[in-house]
């Protein structure tokens, strides 16, 4: 059968070399599938629109635009992988949204690549302890929300179906921090009454988390928690982000609104990924703070030091 052509599909060059398929080339996924045609793989993204495809049109591999939430989407396109990666967003949306997203698109994904590798980025707010205890793979999940109740049974139908979960933690990273956002819109609090403990990931290790566990032959069947070396307290973040960017504390007060981990507060380890060889660029929020994002914000790329 012919393949169907995206615009940028028109300037690909098809080899013989592994085949992954990133179904949600967003900011994971883009920053995975750049490590994996850089590492030399025959790689193809998809996004749910054609304006993201579009706005890609200008990466070295193809970008199309298939809903995997629509079964005949999914079905029609042809290809052959080696690996997919269900990294597909719902851009926070409404439990149907996650419905349609999580757990059809990886059911589409399952079926039509029964053959094949299949990993699922899920999130690390499956686990809602509350006690600032350190949690596993193996501790319990019981999430408050349905929208996490979802993400639970999309990881089951990916098991079941021998493949892996990689549950990401907070994701930052150039161009996106959710703390540093809040500090610097001055809508941040410290509250000194429910403090927690803060569990974030550097985009640039998520992917290499993802292609360590794609490239090892029997990692499938397992869940995995991706997230640096060392929670810190809220606090401690904005602490941290006032000194080194010369700004007053935020100021002590209850936090409001919904946050997408509930009120979880715990320690998420990255010992089980960690035991098994893989190493991050940026271990701690300062190292990701100093050596990426605030970089790439030029206002900010002051080493402390140089600051008086
Ligand atoms: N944000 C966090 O801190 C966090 C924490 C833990 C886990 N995660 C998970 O990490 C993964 C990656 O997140 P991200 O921040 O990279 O997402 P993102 O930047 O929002 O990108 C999502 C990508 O998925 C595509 N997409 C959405 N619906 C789709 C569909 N039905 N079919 C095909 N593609 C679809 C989007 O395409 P369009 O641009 O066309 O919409 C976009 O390319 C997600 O599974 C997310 O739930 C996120």
């Amino acid at each position: 059968m012919q393949r169907p052509r995206c615009a940028s599909e028109q300037r690909g060059v098809y080899s013989e070399m592994p085949r992954i398929l990133i179904a949600g080339c967003g900011y994971v996924g883009q920053a995975t599938a750049d490590l994996f045609h850089a590492a030399g793989w025959d790689v193809e993204g998809w996004t749910a629109s054609e304006e993201s495809a579009a706005a890609l049109s200008a990466k070295p591999y193809p970008i199309c635009p298939v809903d995997i939430s629509n079964c005949d989407q999914a079905a029609e396109r042809p290809g052959v992988f080696d690996a997919v990666i269900h990294c597909a967003s719902s851009r926070g949306g409404g439990i149907e949204s996650y419905r349609q997203i999580y757990l059809n698109g990886a059911r589409n994904l399952l079926d039509r690549f029964a053959e094949t590798k299949v990993l699922l980025t899920s999130s690390t707010s499956v686990y809602a302890q509350r006690d600032g205890s350190w949690v596993s793979e193996e501790s319990e999940t019981k999430p408050a929300r349905e929208t996490g109740q979802v993400l639970l049974e999309t990881e089951k139908l990916v098991l079941e179906r021998r493949g892996t979960v990689a549950r990401l933690a907070g994701i930052y990273g150039p161009g996106r921090s959710a703390l540093l956002s809040k500090f610097l819109a001055g809508t941040a609090t410290i509250d000194r009454e429910n403090d927690r403990f803060v569990n974030q990931v550097h985009r640039d290790d998520i992917a290499s988390a993802i292609y360590f566990l794609l490239t090892r032959e029997t990692q499938q069947t397992q869940i995995y928690n991706v997230v640096d070396d060392q929670p810190m307290l809220q606090s401690e973040c904005y602490r941290w982000l006032a000194q080194r960017l010369h700004r007053p504390l935020p100021p002590i007060g209850k936090s409001t609104g919904e946050r997408k981990r509930g009120n979880s507060n715990k320690r998420v380890s990255n010992a089980k990924l960690r035991s098994l060889g893989w190493t991050l660029q940026y271990p701690t929020l300062v190292d990701a703070m100093e050596k990426s994002i605030l970089r790439s914000m030029p206002v900010f790329d002051v080493p402390l030091s140089s600051k008086t």
